[in-house]
């Protein structure tokens, strides 16, 4: 059986009174590229920070190669580098801050063919001797990674290494960051609360909640089978109902609690028997206007509310349920508190978990 690169085993970090994390087992493999998700304060840079050995758990105990080969902790933090959100960059040039890192790792060896590399594979070549206060985020950013991928780091982690940056900037460094990452036999550990970085950053996504690890898969699962509410209302199941199964078959028929039936294909292949109860989750993006082949309800709006370039409407139709519309929809509705508004909700996009 494969050896984890890294697991964290029975892992708690306390400060005072407060639990901060409460992992009681995590393995990451060789070439494994995670996204770690979560609320804010759900505890991801705490656990980030334990499986890089910045910080010591409480009890508990994270171990590199199960063990083996590297014993002191500062060994072992030679296998990894880390890029944090803010660009911790050195008062020095650029190019001597990518040197210093391989310096104090004792790494001076080719390390003028590695800074050059890094510099031209980051597209910084010509900042190279630019100090850092006077870049640009997305350049300071640049070196950052520069800087950890010279290390020829075993593991990577990435703690939002994009929130600061601009739609463009974040977009081409995303595509290239990717494009190295699946070049290099790395290994990687990414936060992130966009989760359109998702898909190029990694292929399994684990998901703190209150410091405990709740959900584990691909992204797909996390997002159309979330095993909690939490989950649920991260990944942006904003409309979170109560029913129960009356019928199941290809197309299932479930009831709510205030008598009204939807209808979901139960292509997960949950196995929720009829008559359990169940939380029934939707995505207000999965709301359709106008009639559709099944869930069509007509609602009275209640509310309007920008929603970045688009608008959110509620609609009350017995349950509270809310449409996504774009301005072009938008202009053509033109909704107004009171108007009734036809909508309908495709079976695929109704999602149920065990109520418990
Ligand atoms: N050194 C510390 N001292 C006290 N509390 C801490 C410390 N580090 C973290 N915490 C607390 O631990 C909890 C988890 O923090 P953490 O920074 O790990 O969350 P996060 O998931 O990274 O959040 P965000 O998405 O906002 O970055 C928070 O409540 C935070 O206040
Ligand atoms: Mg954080």
């Amino acid at each position: 059986m494969t050896v984890p690169i890294l697991e964290a085993n029975n892992l708690s970090w306390k400060i005072g009174a407060k639990q901060i994390l409460d992992i009681s087992e995590f393995k990451i493999y060789e070439n494994n590229h995670i996204a770690l998700i979560g609320p804010n304060g759900s505890g991801k840079s705490s656990l980030l920070k334990m499986l890089a050995f910045l910080e010591r758990p409480t009890t508990g105990e994270v171990l590199l190669n199960n063990g083996n080969y590297h014993r002191s902790v500062i060994e072992k933090r030679r296998q990894m580098a880390v890029v944090f959100q803010e660009p911790l960059l050195l008062n020095m040039s650029v190019y001597n801050n990518i040197a210093y890192g391989l310096q104090i790792r004792g790494m001076k060896k080719q390390s003028k063919e590695k800074i050059q590399y890094w510099l031209e594979r980051l597209n910084i070549q010509h900042l190279k001797n630019r100090h850092p206060r006077n870049l640009s985020g997305g350049e300071a950013q640049r070196v950052s990674i520069a800087r950890a991928m010279a290390l020829q780091p075993k593991i990577l982690f990435l703690d939002e290494p994009f929130s600061a940056l601009d739609a463009p900037t974040k977009a081409q460094l995303l595509e290239e960051l990717s494009q190295i990452i699946k070049e290099t036999n790395i290994t990687s550990v990414f936060i992130t609360h966009d989760f359109s970085e998702i898909p190029f950053m990694a292929d399994k996504v684990v998901v703190l909640v209150g410091g405990k690890i709740v959900q584990q898969g691909t992204m797909e699962e996390i997002f159309y089978k979330p095993a909690t509410d939490d989950v649920a209302l991260l990944v942006g199941a904003d409309i979170q109902l109560k029913g129960r199964i009356i019928e199941e078959g290809e197309i299932s028929l479930l009831q709510l609690e205030n008598g009204q039936l939807m209808s979901f294909a139960n292509y997960h292949n949950y196995k929720i028997s009829q008559k359990q109860n169940i939380k029934v989750f939707i995505r207000s993006e999965d709301v359709m206007l106008g009639e559709g082949s099944h869930n069509n309800f007509e609602g009275t709006v209640e509310k309007i509310s920008p929603y970045g370039l688009q608008y959110k409407l509620t609609l009350s139709c017995g349950i509270d349920i809310c449409l996504i519309l774009d301005k072009h929809y938008f202009l053509i509705l033109k909704p107004e508190k009171g108007d009734k508004v036809k909508v309908n909700i495709p079976p695929d996009r109704i999602h149920v978990l065990d109520a418990g």
